[in-house]
């Protein structure tokens, strides 16, 4: 099946713009929002409506995958709506799903439709990665298998393994060079990784994994400790694999511009309920719900975008799992890990290196460390290095927070 472009709500018949669509050979459509959106092949907005239009800025084309999933389901309509790109910026969405999952995407291009988002430009869809992920300045890589009964966390390695090497070589092929890429779907940090070492065409720099939600979750926790609104508590850094190795940074973390351990004076419960709470909420979620967390999945998914987009303020910090080459903290180059980072608001990131690192920070940083080389060595043979080895198995399983 090819991409196929749905129309936005208006001024041609959904159906006319469907049936246009179907009938274009090769079946091989391009996903160029200037041919396929009917806004753009019908009329000209800006000259229909100067006055909406006039601060707008260049489109920007936003490819999500797993696009019929439930995070998904969330995050479209805030991407949409312009509240994580901001209410100038115009958006092409390009979605991919599956063959299975090709009516469920329908069904979601035609709610985005329904919407009547004026800054969404055109919304296409398709199962071929490569069409989904044309020209994207994003991607936004949700779409992962997840873990069967009875599956070990190797063969999930192996499986999302396979999934993110063909989708990184799609991404080499088809993304602008500039693409930002941000993986949710889990292994988010491995998967990350090898997306990254399939798409050598692209900055190594512009491969994010998702920790943002541990970060708003370690956030939570501590507003709620100390009894004050979460918007004060500030600096929080989440290290490492987005597992239950996972390291919520207290130490460095401040509640009203104060050390956190100055407000809330209480090692122990940093040490024994906060720091497991954060690492386990996925696993909690999971067994509220009976399905993983979407919409604060999706919600800081836009937070982790915003980030990238916006100055962050000074001496603050936000938690993504990025590319270890040249860290300053020593952490064994070649992986993604999650580290504090600041960003101008230019897409683009600095990592904090003004971080204290005290024993037991380090040693529990180390641990997630040594998960994620292990993870590396399970995936080896998809980010071409020879005669690396996968020595997890049998090893208690922390991949998918407390799901085991
Ligand atoms: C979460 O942290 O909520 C998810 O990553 C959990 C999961 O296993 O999907």
């Amino acid at each position: 099946m090819a991409m196929k472009a749905m129309s936005m709500k208006g001024l041609k018949p959904a159906t006319a713009v469907r049936a246009r669509a179907a009938s274009r050979t090769p079946l091989r459509v391009r996903a160029n929002a200037e041919q396929y959106g009917v806004f753009r092949l019908s009329y000209d907005v800006s000259k229909e409506d100067p006055a909406l239009t006039r601060n707008w800025k260049p489109t920007i084309k936003v490819a999500v995958t797993g696009a019929s999933g439930n995070i998904a389901n969330h995050l479209l309509f805030m991407v949409a709506s312009g509240e994580v790109y901001g209410k100038d910026q115009p958006i092409a969405l390009q979605l991919l799903g599956s063959e299975r999952s090709y009516n469920a995407l329908e069904g979601v291009a035609m709610e985005l439709e329904d919407s009547l988002y004026p800054l969404l430009r055109s919304v296409q869809i398709g199962i071929k990665p490569e069409e989904c992920f044309e020209a994207a300045d994003w991607a936004l890589m949700i779409g992962a298998k997840p873990r069967g009964p009875g599956m070990e966390r190797a063969d999930l390695l192996a499986q999302n393994g396979e999934i993110f090497s063909v989708q990184g070589r799609a991404l080499n092929e088809a993304a602008h060079e500039n693409c930002k890429v941000i993986v949710v779907g889990n292994p988010c940090n491995t998967n990350a990784l090898i997306a990254m070492e399939n798409a050598p065409r692209l900055r190594r720099k512009n491969f994010h994994a998702l920790t943002r939600l541990d970060e708003n979750r370690a956030k939570c926790q501590m507003a709620v400790k100390a009894g004050k609104f979460y918007t004060s508590v500030t600096r929080t850094a989440i290290w490492g694999n987005h597992s239950t190795t996972q390291v919520p940074d207290f130490l460095n973390s401040k509640i009203g511009g104060k050390p956190a351990m100055n407000v809330i004076k209480d090692i122990k419960w940093f040490k024994e309920e906060f720091t497991p709470t954060v690492a386990t909420r996925g696993g909690a979620l999971i067994k509220k719900w009976g399905k993983s967390s979407a919409a604060s999945t999706a919600v800081s998914t836009a937070d982790a975008i915003r980030a990238l987009i916006t100055p962050t303020p000074p001496g603050d910090c936000f938690s993504s799992g990025v590319c270890t080459d040249g860290n300053p903290y020593g952490i064994t180059e070649g992986i993604n890990f999650s580290m504090p980072l600041r960003s101008d608001g230019d897409g683009d990131y600095e990592v904090c290196d003004d971080f204290i690192i005290d024993d037991w920070l380090r040693e529990k940083i180390a641990a997630s460390e040594d998960e994620l080389v292990k993870e590396r060595g399970c995936v080896s043979h998809l980010i071409g290095v020879d005669g690396g080895t996968c020595d997890i198995r049998g090893v208690a399983d922390t991949t998918v927070p407390g799901e085991a």
